[in-house]
Protein backbone atom coordinates (compact mmCIF):
# COMPACT_ATOMS: atom_id res chain seq x y z
CA UNK A 1 0.00 0.00 0.00
CA UNK A 2 1.47 3.48 -0.63
CA UNK A 3 1.55 6.05 1.92
CA UNK A 4 -0.79 9.01 1.21
CA UNK A 5 0.48 12.15 0.60
CA UNK A 6 -0.18 15.16 2.44
CA UNK A 7 -2.95 16.37 0.01
CA UNK A 8 -4.69 12.83 -0.07
CA UNK A 9 -4.40 12.91 4.03
CA UNK A 10 -6.08 16.13 3.58
CA UNK A 11 -8.81 15.30 1.64
CA UNK A 12 -9.41 11.73 3.38
CA UNK A 13 -9.96 13.61 6.31
CA UNK A 14 -12.18 16.06 4.88
CA UNK A 15 -14.20 13.42 2.88
CA UNK A 16 -14.56 11.24 6.08
CA UNK A 17 -15.96 14.25 8.02
CA UNK A 18 -18.85 15.47 5.50
CA UNK A 19 -19.77 11.56 5.58
CA UNK A 20 -21.13 12.04 8.93
CA UNK A 21 -24.13 14.56 7.83
CA UNK A 22 -25.35 11.67 5.85
CA UNK A 23 -28.37 10.07 7.57
CA UNK A 24 -30.38 6.89 7.18
CA UNK A 25 -33.37 7.63 4.30
CA UNK A 26 -31.23 10.43 3.21
CA UNK A 27 -31.08 11.21 -0.98
CA UNK A 28 -27.11 12.63 -1.97
CA UNK A 29 -26.05 14.06 -4.72
CA UNK A 30 -22.13 11.91 -5.48
CA UNK A 31 -20.05 14.70 -6.48
CA UNK A 32 -16.93 14.25 -9.16
CA UNK A 33 -13.09 14.77 -8.61
CA UNK A 34 -11.14 12.90 -6.54
CA UNK A 35 -11.88 14.81 -2.90
CA UNK A 36 -15.25 13.32 -3.76
CA UNK A 37 -14.32 10.05 -4.78
CA UNK A 38 -12.65 9.57 -0.96
CA UNK A 39 -16.11 10.51 -0.09
CA UNK A 40 -17.82 7.96 -2.50
CA UNK A 41 -15.92 5.05 -1.19
CA UNK A 42 -16.13 6.50 2.40
CA UNK A 43 -20.24 6.44 2.47
CA UNK A 44 -19.38 2.96 0.36
CA UNK A 45 -18.22 1.37 3.53
CA UNK A 46 -20.93 2.98 5.41
CA UNK A 47 -23.52 1.15 3.91
CA UNK A 48 -21.74 -2.18 3.87
CA UNK A 49 -20.39 -2.46 7.76
CA UNK A 50 -23.14 -0.02 9.29
CA UNK A 51 -26.11 -0.47 6.67
CA UNK A 52 -26.85 2.79 6.36
CA UNK A 53 -29.83 3.21 3.79
CA UNK A 54 -29.46 6.00 1.43
CA UNK A 55 -29.97 6.71 -2.79
CA UNK A 56 -26.92 8.66 -4.39
CA UNK A 57 -27.46 10.82 -7.53
CA UNK A 58 -24.14 10.68 -9.69
CA UNK A 59 -23.04 13.55 -10.92
CA UNK A 60 -20.79 11.99 -13.47
CA UNK A 61 -20.46 8.97 -15.39
CA UNK A 62 -17.18 8.29 -13.33
CA UNK A 63 -18.92 9.09 -10.18
CA UNK A 64 -21.52 6.41 -11.06
CA UNK A 65 -18.76 3.54 -11.77
CA UNK A 66 -16.98 4.48 -9.07
CA UNK A 67 -20.63 4.37 -6.40
CA UNK A 68 -21.70 1.39 -7.73
CA UNK A 69 -17.72 -0.20 -7.63
CA UNK A 70 -18.04 0.96 -3.70
CA UNK A 71 -21.93 -0.38 -3.03
CA UNK A 72 -23.70 2.77 -2.75
CA UNK A 73 -27.05 2.42 -4.45
CA UNK A 74 -28.10 4.94 -7.34
CA UNK A 75 -30.85 6.32 -8.34
CA UNK A 76 -31.43 9.43 -10.59
CA UNK A 77 -32.41 13.09 -10.09
CA UNK A 78 -35.77 12.56 -11.85
CA UNK A 79 -36.92 9.54 -9.32
CA UNK A 80 -35.22 11.48 -6.51
CA UNK A 81 -36.37 14.41 -7.84
CA UNK A 82 -35.51 16.53 -4.86
CA UNK A 83 -32.34 15.84 -2.40
CA UNK A 84 -31.38 16.01 1.18
CA UNK A 85 -27.59 16.65 0.62
CA UNK A 86 -24.85 16.86 -1.93
CA UNK A 87 -21.37 16.33 -1.62
CA UNK A 88 -19.10 17.72 -3.52
CA UNK A 89 -15.12 18.95 -4.54
CA UNK A 90 -14.19 22.68 -5.48
CA UNK A 91 -11.57 23.93 -7.61
CA UNK A 92 -11.93 27.37 -5.49
CA UNK A 93 -13.63 28.76 -2.68
CA UNK A 94 -13.80 31.97 -1.31
CA UNK A 95 -14.75 33.84 2.22
CA UNK A 96 -18.53 33.96 1.07
CA UNK A 97 -17.98 29.88 0.11
CA UNK A 98 -18.60 30.94 -3.97
CA UNK A 99 -16.75 28.32 -5.74
CA UNK A 100 -15.33 28.07 -8.91
CA UNK A 101 -15.94 24.06 -10.34
CA UNK A 102 -16.01 21.90 -13.43
CA UNK A 103 -11.84 21.13 -13.40
CA UNK A 104 -13.18 17.97 -13.64
CA UNK A 105 -15.92 18.57 -16.64
CA UNK A 106 -18.75 18.01 -14.90
CA UNK A 107 -19.92 21.24 -13.58
CA UNK A 108 -23.04 21.43 -15.24
CA UNK A 109 -24.77 18.05 -13.44
CA UNK A 110 -22.70 19.23 -10.39
CA UNK A 111 -24.85 22.53 -10.77
CA UNK A 112 -28.03 21.02 -11.21
CA UNK A 113 -27.84 18.31 -8.66
CA UNK A 114 -26.22 20.78 -6.05
CA UNK A 115 -29.39 23.05 -6.52
CA UNK A 116 -31.56 20.66 -6.16
CA UNK A 117 -30.63 19.81 -2.80
CA UNK A 118 -31.36 21.46 0.65
CA UNK A 119 -28.13 21.69 1.85
CA UNK A 120 -24.50 21.58 -0.31
CA UNK A 121 -21.66 20.88 1.40
CA UNK A 122 -18.40 21.46 -0.17
CA UNK A 123 -15.02 19.00 0.37
CA UNK A 124 -11.46 20.66 -0.30
CA UNK A 125 -7.93 21.10 0.77
CA UNK A 126 -6.66 24.39 2.44
CA UNK A 127 -4.99 24.90 -1.15
CA UNK A 128 -8.75 25.37 -2.84
CA UNK A 129 -9.25 28.27 -0.41
CA UNK A 130 -8.78 31.91 -1.94
CA UNK A 131 -9.50 35.37 -1.25
CA UNK A 132 -10.62 36.18 -4.88
CA UNK A 133 -11.75 33.49 -7.06
CA UNK A 134 -10.08 33.31 -10.85
CA UNK A 135 -6.68 31.88 -10.59
CA UNK A 136 -7.85 28.84 -11.26
CA UNK A 137 -9.16 29.03 -14.95
CA UNK A 138 -13.27 29.49 -14.91
CA UNK A 139 -14.78 26.04 -17.25
CA UNK A 140 -17.74 27.14 -19.18
CA UNK A 141 -19.55 24.69 -21.14
CA UNK A 142 -20.73 25.51 -24.30
CA UNK A 143 -22.61 22.95 -27.33
CA UNK A 144 -20.60 21.94 -30.18
CA UNK A 145 -22.38 23.52 -32.59
CA UNK A 146 -21.10 27.04 -33.58
CA UNK A 147 -18.27 26.71 -30.51
CA UNK A 148 -16.15 29.28 -31.83
CA UNK A 149 -18.67 32.02 -32.47
CA UNK A 150 -19.73 31.09 -28.73
CA UNK A 151 -15.91 31.66 -27.84
CA UNK A 152 -16.01 35.24 -30.07
CA UNK A 153 -19.03 36.24 -27.85
CA UNK A 154 -17.19 35.49 -24.50
CA UNK A 155 -14.15 36.83 -25.36
CA UNK A 156 -16.34 40.12 -26.75
CA UNK A 157 -18.20 39.83 -23.20
CA UNK A 158 -14.96 39.83 -21.13
CA UNK A 159 -13.49 43.11 -22.19
CA UNK A 160 -16.26 44.96 -20.51
CA UNK A 161 -16.20 42.58 -17.45
CA UNK A 162 -13.37 43.49 -14.04
CA UNK A 163 -11.33 40.26 -14.77
CA UNK A 164 -7.90 41.04 -14.59
CA UNK A 165 -6.79 38.10 -17.65
CA UNK A 166 -9.11 37.42 -21.02
CA UNK A 167 -7.59 33.94 -22.64
CA UNK A 168 -10.16 31.53 -23.44
CA UNK A 169 -9.10 28.00 -24.22
CA UNK A 170 -10.36 24.85 -25.75
CA UNK A 171 -9.96 21.88 -23.37
CA UNK A 172 -8.29 19.44 -24.49
CA UNK A 173 -8.15 15.67 -24.17
CA UNK A 174 -4.90 14.78 -26.35
CA UNK A 175 -5.46 15.72 -30.09
CA UNK A 176 -9.32 16.23 -29.62
CA UNK A 177 -11.85 18.60 -27.52
CA UNK A 178 -12.35 17.19 -23.97
CA UNK A 179 -16.29 16.26 -24.45
CA UNK A 180 -18.64 16.13 -20.76
CA UNK A 181 -21.11 13.70 -20.12
CA UNK A 182 -23.18 15.46 -22.32
CA UNK A 183 -21.07 15.48 -25.44
CA UNK A 184 -20.33 18.97 -25.15
CA UNK A 185 -17.07 21.09 -24.83
CA UNK A 186 -15.28 23.17 -22.23
CA UNK A 187 -13.60 26.52 -22.59
CA UNK A 188 -11.39 27.25 -19.75
CA UNK A 189 -11.14 31.11 -19.44
CA UNK A 190 -8.09 32.44 -17.92
CA UNK A 191 -9.49 35.48 -15.61
CA UNK A 192 -6.54 35.43 -13.06
CA UNK A 193 -8.97 37.52 -10.87
CA UNK A 194 -12.93 37.88 -10.87
CA UNK A 195 -14.05 41.34 -9.50
CA UNK A 196 -17.62 40.13 -9.70
CA UNK A 197 -18.66 37.16 -9.48
CA UNK A 198 -22.37 37.11 -9.73
CA UNK A 199 -22.15 39.84 -12.46
CA UNK A 200 -19.74 37.32 -14.39
CA UNK A 201 -22.00 34.18 -14.18
CA UNK A 202 -25.20 35.88 -15.20
CA UNK A 203 -23.60 37.59 -18.05
CA UNK A 204 -21.84 34.30 -19.46
CA UNK A 205 -25.32 32.32 -18.93
CA UNK A 206 -27.25 34.68 -21.21
CA UNK A 207 -24.36 33.83 -24.59
CA UNK A 208 -26.15 31.64 -26.73
CA UNK A 209 -24.48 28.04 -26.77
CA UNK A 210 -23.65 28.76 -23.61
CA UNK A 211 -24.91 25.79 -21.21
CA UNK A 212 -23.66 26.67 -18.02
CA UNK A 213 -20.63 27.70 -16.00
CA UNK A 214 -18.54 26.76 -13.20
CA UNK A 215 -19.56 29.70 -10.68
CA UNK A 216 -21.35 28.16 -8.09
CA UNK A 217 -22.38 31.28 -6.32
CA UNK A 218 -24.61 31.26 -3.29
CA UNK A 219 -25.26 27.61 -3.52
CA UNK A 220 -22.60 26.02 -1.05
CA UNK A 221 -23.68 25.82 2.85
CA UNK A 222 -20.89 24.28 4.75
CA UNK A 223 -16.93 23.75 3.48
CA UNK A 224 -15.15 21.42 5.10
CA UNK A 225 -11.53 22.15 4.66
CA UNK A 226 -9.17 19.35 5.45
CA UNK A 227 -4.76 19.30 6.62
CA UNK A 228 -2.38 16.76 6.05
CA UNK A 229 -2.39 16.40 9.80
CA UNK A 230 -6.05 14.89 10.32
CA UNK A 231 -7.62 18.50 11.06
CA UNK A 232 -10.88 19.69 9.70
CA UNK A 233 -12.43 22.62 9.62
CA UNK A 234 -15.88 22.90 9.30
CA UNK A 235 -17.35 26.31 8.18
CA UNK A 236 -21.14 27.04 7.73
CA UNK A 237 -22.30 30.23 5.88
CA UNK A 238 -25.46 30.03 7.89
CA UNK A 239 -24.07 30.46 11.15
CA UNK A 240 -20.71 32.04 10.41
CA UNK A 241 -19.49 28.91 12.54
CA UNK A 242 -16.08 27.40 12.40
CA UNK A 243 -15.42 24.33 14.18
CA UNK A 244 -11.81 22.71 14.26
CA UNK A 245 -12.26 18.80 14.78
CA UNK A 246 -9.20 16.24 14.02
CA UNK A 247 -10.20 12.89 12.15
CA UNK A 248 -7.77 9.77 12.33
CA UNK A 249 -6.42 8.40 9.33
CA UNK A 250 -6.01 4.71 9.53
CA UNK A 251 -4.23 3.82 6.47
CA UNK A 252 -4.79 0.07 7.09
CA UNK A 253 -8.68 0.54 5.69
CA UNK A 254 -9.90 -1.59 2.50
CA UNK A 255 -10.37 1.71 0.98
CA UNK A 256 -6.82 2.74 0.48
CA UNK A 257 -6.21 -0.62 -1.20
CA UNK A 258 -7.49 1.00 -4.38
CA UNK A 259 -6.46 4.64 -5.34
CA UNK A 260 -7.64 4.52 -8.84
CA UNK A 261 -9.40 7.76 -8.92
C1 LIG B 1 -15.30 18.38 -11.11
C2 LIG B 1 -15.12 19.34 -10.00
C3 LIG B 1 -14.29 18.89 -8.85
O1 LIG B 1 -15.06 18.92 -7.71
C4 LIG B 1 -13.11 19.80 -8.69
O2 LIG B 1 -12.40 19.80 -9.93
C5 LIG B 1 -12.19 19.37 -7.56
O3 LIG B 1 -11.56 18.17 -7.88
P1 LIG B 1 -10.52 17.48 -6.89
O4 LIG B 1 -11.28 17.05 -5.70
O5 LIG B 1 -9.98 16.31 -7.71
O6 LIG B 1 -9.45 18.49 -6.58
O7 LIG B 1 -15.62 20.43 -10.00
O8 LIG B 1 -16.02 18.94 -12.18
Amino acid sequence: MAELSPIDRAKYAAARRAVDFVEDGMRVGLGTGSTAGWMVRLLGETVRTEGLRIQGVPTSQRTAELAAQAGVPLTTLDAAKWLDLTIDGADEFDADLNLIKGGGGALLREKIVATASDRMVVIADLAKEVRHLGAFPLPVEVIPFGWQTTRALIEETLVSLDVLGREVMLRRNGDRPFLTDQGNMILDLHLNRIGNPRQLSFVLNQIPGVVENGLFIDICDTVIVGHGDGRVEVRDIATGRIEEERIDIVETENLFRDLGD
